[in-house]
């Protein structure tokens, strides 16, 4: 079996609460509704390429519990496949907690479980699948040993290295020379960079001061200030305006629009505007993976 795209990384469910506002440190509030949803960073790229005609694998670890098999399914029900997934035999499958506002905006801390337990060896294990892929996605909701390994595998078979570098983690800056192309937000490209970044004039100086350390592009989101392509070329998208309900894994559906228009052979600017048309669409419906737009109504919005 083999396929284009290869995502390495997170599969988390999420316990999401919708709120009035955030609760303060100390203060108990009473919430409005309650889900539990897919999600997970490296599961919500996945099921993103998916989702927009990628074909799609993905590798990772679950837990033995009730939520493993129900994340394993949302994802093949995708048609993302499954099969280098482990179920690990002593962790929990990952969870994250979230607290979204009216106003769209969110709070997550997550339980990374068995996410955590993901190592160089589960990446071996995919060893086959990564070889004949052409792009490597990987982000640090698992360990830096396994995403570094990911990286030198997919390098060395000569597939693409797309590396979200979220949440951050000044790890890559060692071997940021792997990566293909870099996709940050504000605050990554801050932490990383050590730049303030606040508007679209700092982002740049960061996303450049990322690209001189290695990275062969780098992409930097802004949210709903738009974002940057830094590479030979570079270029600045504005951003689509949409009424934010949920802004949980925008990022997410950008990176793996962004994957599949690159993969498809479309010029980066029309990626990137695909990709941020992906983020927009996602920011109008709550949830991770349920958010995550099909290529169809991506057609429609930018028709
Ligand atoms: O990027 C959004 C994701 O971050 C959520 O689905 C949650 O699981 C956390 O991993």
């Amino acid at each position: 079996m083999s396929v284009d795209i290869v995502v390495i990384g997170s599969i988390n469910m999420d316990l999401v609460t919708r709120t009035e506002r955030l609760p303060w440190p100390g203060e108990t509030l009473i919430g409005k509704e309650f889900h539990t949803l897919p999600g997970g960073k490296g599961a919500n790229q996945a099921v993103a390429a998916a989702r927009l005609g990628g074909s799609v694998a993905m590798v990772g670890r679950v837990g033995s519990d009730p939520f493993g098999p129900v994340l394993l399914d949302a994802l093949r029900q995708d048609g993302v496949l499954t099969d280098y997934i482990s179920v690990d035999p002593t962790f929990p499958t990952g969870n994250a907690s979230i607290w979204v506002e009216d106003s769209g905006q969110n709070a997550i801390l997550v339980a990374g479980g068995a996410n955590m337990q993901v190592s160089p060896e589960d990446v071996d294990r995919a060893g086959t699948l990564i070889k004949t892929a052409r792009f490597v996605v990987l982000q640090f909701e698992i360990p830096v040993p396994a995403v570094r390994r990911a990286a030198e595998a997919a390098r060395e078979a000569g597939a693409q290295v797309v590396l979200n570098a979220a949440p951050a983690n000044a790890a890559c800056l060692d071997w940021l020379h792997l990566v293909d192309f870099l996709i940050v937000n504000e605050s990554e490209a801050q932490a990383l960079s050590g730049l303030p970044v606040s508007d679209a004039s700092s982002g740049l100086a960061a996303a450049r001061s990322l690209r001189e350390r290695g990275a062969a592009v780098v992409v930097l989101t802004l949210g709903h200030q738009g974002a940057w392509w830094v590479g030979e070329e570079e270029g600045f998208f504005p951003p689509f305006n949409v009424k934010a309900v949920d802004t949980t894994a925008a990022g997410d559906a950008f990176v793996g629009g962004l994957v599949v228009a690159l993969c498809g052979g479309q010029p980066w600017q029309t990626g990137m505007r695909f990709a941020s048309a992906v983020g927009a669409l996602t920011v109008t419906r709550l949830g991770a993976q349920p958010s995550l737009p099909a290529l169809a109504d991506v057609q429609t919005f930018l028709a």
